[in-house]
């Protein structure tokens, strides 16, 4: 079973109730996606294997360790989880990126596919999915099976509020994925969006309402 991680970082809760408020401007908006998923992946990353390294300092031999070279791809569903792209990049500046384009049925609430693009080796690359929101969970598990059908072997899914049905919804699916959430909110309304939640993550981040 998937594991759910929820980040109660006093920072990522602060940031998370500015982000929430319907009076929040796109411009903050956009900053405090892109802060949260910065301080997100601090954890989401946190059982990156080192290996020791020395380093010549002014002063002498540091014993140090540095990542072992682990290969690595941020992979937003696009539109919203392109909000955190730049918060991640920050923090892994070499990170490869791979777009997935999905958009939700407004009747059917069924994920539709436009856009698939992958670094040329994703297969051998760890995979950390980033979407705002995982309501149905129908788009974040549709994108771990698009990820799997090209070879991706192990995957991470990063949102920043979740709905009890999303995170079912991949257990289900897709077990071997372990969740990386700032909330996990109480349901989903008749229209499938996350209830408290905050709105449409796509719309605020783009201003597109
Ligand atoms: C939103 C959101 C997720 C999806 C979550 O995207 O960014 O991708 O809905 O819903 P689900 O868990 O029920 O699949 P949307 O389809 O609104 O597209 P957009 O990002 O282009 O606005
Ligand atoms: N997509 C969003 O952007 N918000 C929701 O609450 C649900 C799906």
């Amino acid at each position: 079973m998937s594991k759910v991680h929820v980040f109660d970082h006093p920072l990522i809760q602060h940031k998370l109730s500015i982000l929430r408020n319907e009076e929040t401007s796109v411009k903050e908006f956009r900053e405090l996606v892109s802060e949260i998923a910065m301080l997100m992946c601090y954890e989401a990353t946190r059982d990156l294997p080192l290996e020791a390294v020395d380093v010549k300092t002014p002063m002498g031999i540091a014993h140090c360790q540095h990542i072992a070279g682990k290969k690595l791809a941020v992979v937003p569903i696009l539109r919203a989880g392109l909000g955190m792209v730049d918060g991640m990049v920050a923090m892994m500046p070499n990170v490869k990126v791979g777009h997935i384009g999905l958009y939700r049925d407004p009747e059917t609430l069924e994920p539709v596919k436009y856009y698939f693009k992958m670094p040329p080796d994703i297969q051998e690359r760890d995979v950390i999915i980033v979407d705002p929101m995982l309501a149905t969970g129908g788009s974040a598990a549709a994108a771990c099976t698009f990820l799997k059908e090209v070879g991706v072997k192990r995957i991470k899914l990063m949102s920043i509020i979740a709905a009890p049905e999303g995170v079912k919804c991949m257990n289900d699916a897709h077990p071997d994925v372990d969740i990386f959430v700032a909330a996990l909110d109480e349901k989903l309304n008749e229209i499938g969006y996350i209830v408290p939640g905050l709105g449409d993550a796509g719309d605020r981040i783009f201003g597109t309402k």
